[in-house]
């Protein structure tokens, strides 16, 4: 397995239990300690699970490359990044593709797990593959199968999510699926571009969705309706209807990033993706709604976003998880002290934000909640409605509110909605 992130490490668990034998590769030195001393890193991967790989003498990490040698499978589970102009960032993929040759032997299977364009696994993997002499299909083999993990969520492990595979050849898919049908259910496609394009629809339906409750919250609010009990309504609906919800903006590796991969390789067939664009710009747009409704209800108690203190609830990208990436979060941040505010942050799961990608100058730490601090702000931005957080008490502390998650869930004359 190389790179043991979010995605690396479920998929471990499940070739672990079955009782295969993992080496897991990373670059990350400080991964690779922790998991040969049996701890874990992600807040929600238990360290008692990988307590049992490190005792149990059928797991070790590296970053010792010339160790893929001794192994017949290899999934690639690295970052897929954006460029600053947005524009697919694929040097994790080439780096390990290069890796992955200089050891490639005969009869080893390659699949690459990592979102991606579709075209990638071909136009880029396979010629770097090849350049030594040994052929795909032939002499090794090329899949493609999607992560679709999603972290935090209790109801759906990686056992639970069946997995599109897509092979070069027939029999690199019959290789793939030899793998995968140990852990989970299968679903075999045509060729590597389909399943490297139902992972990109997947999200982009997604991103899509999470545009046009986004664009009809900001009408509703116009209209004095509140979308929340609009969705609870619509999804009523047995049929044609899914439901999903307005927030502070996209967040997390997945859905502000894949969308645009695809925009990108579009570009190469002189296509417009308008719907994705579409969707970008109005979820891009969602951190100036938000700083403009606390402006609003600042306002409303005849106070002014310069010089009130704000405490932002949750910085994560989404409920119940560690997991900063992309997060809306320190982009309201920014604005807010932009404008002159005082700003502190609660995140029971980010103790500190760290530098972030965009944000490099950035790393400000969690205070330790106590209720009676909460009655010290002039407004408390709920931007992350983790499970524990207690709402009950909040709500009685603090001086006014705003909600971008209907985490508080129900009326008060001191709760704004954004
Ligand atoms: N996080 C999710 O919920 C999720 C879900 C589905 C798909 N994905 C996709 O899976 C891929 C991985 O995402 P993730 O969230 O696990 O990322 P991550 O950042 O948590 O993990 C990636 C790991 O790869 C390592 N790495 C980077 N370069 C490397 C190299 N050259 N060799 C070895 N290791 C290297 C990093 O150190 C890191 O540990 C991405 O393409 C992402 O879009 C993520």
């Amino acid at each position: 397995m190389i790179g043991l992130g979010y995605v690396g490490l479920p998929l471990i668990r499940e070739f672990m239990e079955k009782k295969l034998e993992v080496i897991g590769f990373d670059i990350d030195l400080s991964k690779i300690e922790k998991l040969n001393r049996g701890e874990s890193y992600l807040h929600n991967f238990p360290s008692s699970v990988t307590k049992t790989w490190a005792e149990s003498g059928r797991f070790h990490a590296t970053d010792d490359f010339s160790q893929l040698e001794n192994v017949e499978f290899i999934l690639i589970c690295v970052p897929t990044p954006l460029n600053e102009y947005k524009e697919p960032d694929l040097s994790y993929v080439a780096k390990t593709t290069e890796v992955i040759a200089k050891y490639l032997k005969k009869g080893q299977l390659v699949i690459l797990e990592s979102t991606t364009y579709p075209g990638t696994s071909e136009e880029v993997m396979l010629p770097v593959l090849e350049a030594n002499g040994l052929k795909a299909g032939v002499d090794f083999f090329l899949a493609y199968s999607p992560e679709r993990e999603d972290p935090g969520n209790k109801d759906f492990s990686t056992a639970k999510i069946p997995k599109v595979v897509g092979g070069y050849t027939p029999k690199c898919l019959e290789k793939a699926i030899s793998l995968y049908q140990e852990i989970v259910e299968v679903v075999p496609v045509s060729s590597i571009k389909v399943a490297e394009a139902a992972k990109i629809v997947e999200n982009t339906y997604r991103a899509i969705n999470i545009a046009l409750v986004n664009e009809l919250k900001m009408l509703f609010d116009r209209m004095d309706i509140d979308i929340w009990e609009v969705i609870d309504a619509a999804k009523t609906k047995p049929f044609g209807f899914q439901a999903f919800y307005p927030g502070p903006g996209l967040g997390g590796h997945c859905i502000p990033i894949d969308p645009f991969y695809l925009t990108w390789k579009a570009k190469e067939f002189e296509f417009n993706t308008r719907f994705i664009e579409l969707a970008g710009e109005i979820n891009t747009y969602q951190p100036y709604y938000v700083v403009q409704k606390v402006s609003d209800a600042l306002n409303h108690h005849k106070k002014s976003v310069k010089g009130s203190k704000i405490l932002i609830l949750g910085v994560a990208y989404k409920k119940d998880v560690d997991d900063m990436r992309e997060s809306p979060a320190l982009k309201i941040y920014e604005l807010l002290r932009e404008k002159g505010a005082i700003v502190a942050y609660y995140d029971p799961y980010v103790p500190e934000t760290g530098p972030h990608r965009h944000y490099p100058h950035v790393n400000i730490k969690s205070i330790t909640y106590a209720a009676d601090k909460i009655a010290d702000f002039d407004l408390v931005l709920l931007l992350t409605d983790h499970s524990n957080l207690p709402y009950e008490e909040i709500l009685e502390k603090a001086q006014l509110i705003v909600d971008t998650r209907n985490g508080f869930k129900q009326n008060s004359p001191k709760i704004f909605r954004s």
